[in-house]
């Protein structure tokens, strides 16, 4: 199993989540971060970490397609391992569905 990120990131990115890895496989992207899963050692720290509750097992149901967009945009997008500011605007975001039609596939920072 892994741990990735799930659609609930997208639009908050807080970032909370890069401190705790001791493996550094957070990557991150334009609006929202990814794990990398051959990387993560299923440690579970960053789990609870998350204020939107966005970190998830992919043992869980239904996450196939996110396991797949974690997986490729880790390879894409640049590594992230210190936290930052949060978004301006992530209380507004934490609570909106369906926010995988906000995704952005562009590399953000690092
Ligand atoms: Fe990093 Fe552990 Fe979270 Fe995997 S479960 S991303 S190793 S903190
Ligand atoms: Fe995203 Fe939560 Fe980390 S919002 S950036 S998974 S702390």
């Amino acid at each position: 199993m892994t741990y990735i990120v799930v659609e609930a990131c997208i639009k908050c990115k807080m970032t909370d989540c890069v401190e705790v890895c001791p493996v550094d496989c957070f990557y991150e992207g334009e609006n929202m971060l990814v794990i990398h899963p051959d990387e993560c050692i299923d440690c579970g720290v960053c789990e609870p970490e998350c204020p939107v509750d966005a970190i998830k097992p992919d043992t869980d149901d239904g996450l196939e397609d996110w396991l797949e967009l974690n997986r490729k945009y880790a390879e894409a997008w640049p590594n992230i391992t210190r936290q930052k500011e949060h978004p301006a605007d992530c209380d507004e975001w934490r609570d909106v569905k369906d926010k995988k039609q906000y995704f952005s596939p562009e590399p953000g920072e690092g």
